[in-house]
């Protein structure tokens, strides 16, 4: 069994009560749910979240060994961490950026992403829909 990890940021912890007009109802058991679901037989989900940027770091080092890639929405990380885009650096499967908000529709500071500059792919704005769409590339990549 391949494991993907499904990671998320400060605040995900919240999702469902977080100004859902913005990031919607659904909770972060439901997208482990939809995760589970969109992945390919064979493949395991692991979801894990931190509000601290050392806990996300510690997730990476710990993904080196344990998964085939990363589904990671950083949160507010995104924008500001060096520290998390060198951990990806150490992690040598495919990572795949989520955002369930539009980003780049918001304030000028969520424009930047130092995640991006590591993931294969980057998912903004399809709502939690976002974590199904990168798990099933994330199985396409560690397939082939
Ligand atoms: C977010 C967007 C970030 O700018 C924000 O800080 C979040 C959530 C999203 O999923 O849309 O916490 O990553």
């Amino acid at each position: 069994m391949k494991t993907i990890y499904v990671l998320n940021g400060p605040n995900l912890n919240l999702l469902g009560k977080r100004q859902p007009e913005v990031y919607g109802h659904e909770t972060l058991e439901d997208v482990t749910a939809l995760c589970e679901q969109a992945a390919a037989a064979g493949f395991a989900i692991h979801p894990a979240q931190s509000n601290y940027e050392g806990g996300l770091v510690e997730l990476i080092h710990e993904a080196r060994e344990k998964a085939c890639g990363i589904v990671l929405n950083a949160g507010a990380y995104t924008h500001t961490s060096v520290a998390i885009l060198d951990a990806l650096n150490t992690f040598d499967g495919p990572v795949m950026e989520v955002h369930i908000s539009q980003v780049h529709k918001r304030e000028s500071f969520r424009h930047h992403s130092y995640i991006a500059m590591r993931a294969d792919g980057v998912i903004a704005g399809l709502g939690t829909e976002g974590y199904a769409a990168a798990v099933r590339r994330i199985c396409q990549l560690c397939e082939s």
